[in-house]
C-alpha cells in the first residue's frame, strides 16, 4: 500500500512505521491518521510480524494534531464525525507497539506515544500537552492517559501550564520506560522490538492484554483475569517448549502455537 505521510518497512519480525511530514514536524492530519492506522492494521495482519515500532524524526516524534487543518473546524462537524475517534482502532491492535521518541512529542504527538504500549525516549525528547495555549485541551487521550501514567499533580501541571517535560523528568515520572542517547534511539527500540518478537506471539499478546486490563478493572478483577489467562497458557505448545528448553539448558524455539 502506498502511504503519503509515513514510511514503513519490516526489519526481520519487526514492523517499523516512521512518521514523515517533516515540513510540519509530523503534525497529525487526516492523511497521517489514515496512514498510521492502515499500517498498524497491515502489520497486525502480517503473520511474520511480532512487534511494531512507531518513530518520527530526530527533531520531532510529532508536534501535535495539525493546527492548520483543525483551526476552522466547527463544534457540530467535530461532534458529527467524532473527531479523533478513529484512533480508537489503535486499541484493537493486539501486537505490541513501541513508541521511539526523539524531539517534540506534543499534544496529539504525546498522546500518540502514550497510546503505544511503552515509550523509549532519546535524551532530546520533550513531552507536553500544550493544547491550553491554543485555547483547547487534549482530545486524543492526554487528560486520561497522562494522569494515569504520571499522576494527578504532574498531569495537571502539564495540561494547565502547557509546559514541556524533558526526557529525564519523563523517565523519573514513569512516562517513558527508558532514555537512550539520541544517536542510538532507533537501534535500541528495534533491539527491544526484536527481543519481543523472538518470544511466543500468543504469550506476548496475552501479557499485553493483561497489563492493559489493569487500566480498566478493579485489582481483584484484574488479578482474576490474570490468573485465568495464565492458566490458559498451559495449553500453549510454546509453554512446553519454553520450560523444556530451560530444563535442558538450551535456547527455546517458539512456534507461536
Ligand atoms: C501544524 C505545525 C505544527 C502543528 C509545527 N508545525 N507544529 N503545523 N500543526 N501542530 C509547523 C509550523 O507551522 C512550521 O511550518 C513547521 O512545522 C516548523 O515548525 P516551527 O514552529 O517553525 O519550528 P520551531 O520553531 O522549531 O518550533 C517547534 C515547536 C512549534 C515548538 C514544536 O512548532 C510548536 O509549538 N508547534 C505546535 C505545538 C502544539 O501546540 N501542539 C499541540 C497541537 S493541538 P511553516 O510552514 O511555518 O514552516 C493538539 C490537539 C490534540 O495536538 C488533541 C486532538 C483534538
Amino acid at each position: 500500500m502506498a502511504y503519503e505521510t509515513i514510511l514503513t518497512e519490516t526489519r526481520g519480525k519487526v514492523g517499523l512505521i516512521t512518521l514523515n511530514r517533516p515540513q510540519a514536524l509530523n503534525a497529525i492530519n487526516s492523511g497521517l491518521t489514515r496512514d498510521v492506522l492502515a499500517a498498524l492494521q497491515a502489520f497486525e495482519a502480517d503473520t511474520t510480524i511480532g512487534c511494531i515500532v512507531i518513530t518520527g524524526s530526530e527533531k520531532a516524534f510529532a508536534a501535535g494534531a495539525d493546527i492548520k487543518e483543525m483551526q476552522s473546524r466547527s463544534f457540530v462537524q467535530s461532534y458529527l464525525d467524532d473527531f479523533f475517534a478513529e484512533w480508537d482502532a489503535m486499541l484493537r491492535v493486539r501486537k505490541p507497539i513501541i513508541a521511539a521518541v526523539s524531539g517534540y512529542a506534543l499534544g496529539g504527538g504525546c498522546e500518540l506515544a502514550m497510546a503505544c504500549d511503552f515509550i523509549i525516549a532519546s535524551d532530546t525528547a520533550k513531552f507536553g500537552q500544550p493544547e491550553i495555549t491554543l485555547g483547547v485541551m487534549p482530545g486524543m487521550g492526554g487528560s486520561q492517559r497522562l494522569t494515569r501514567f504520571v499522576g494527578k499533580s504532574k498531569a495537571m501541571d502539564m495540561c494547565l501550564t502547557g509546559r514541556m517535560m524533558d526526557a529525564a523528568e519523563a523517565e523519573r515520572s514513569g512516562l517513558v520506560s527508558r532514555v537512550v542517547p539520541a544517536g542510538e534511539l532507533l537501534e535500541e527500540a528495534l533491539k527491544a522490538a526484536d527481543k519481543i518478537a523472538s518470544f511466543s506471539l500468543p504469550a506476548v499478546m496475552m501479557n499485553k492484554e493483561a497489563v492493559n486490563r489493569s487500566y480498566e478493572v478493579s485489582l481483584s478483577e484484574g488479578l482474576r483475569f490474570e490468573r485465568r489467562v495464565f492458566h490458559s497458557m498451559f495449553a500453549l505448545e510454546d509453554q512446553k517448549e519454553g520450560m523444556s528448553a530451560f530444563s535442558e539448558k538450551r535456547k527455546p524455539s517458539f512456534n507461536n502455537r
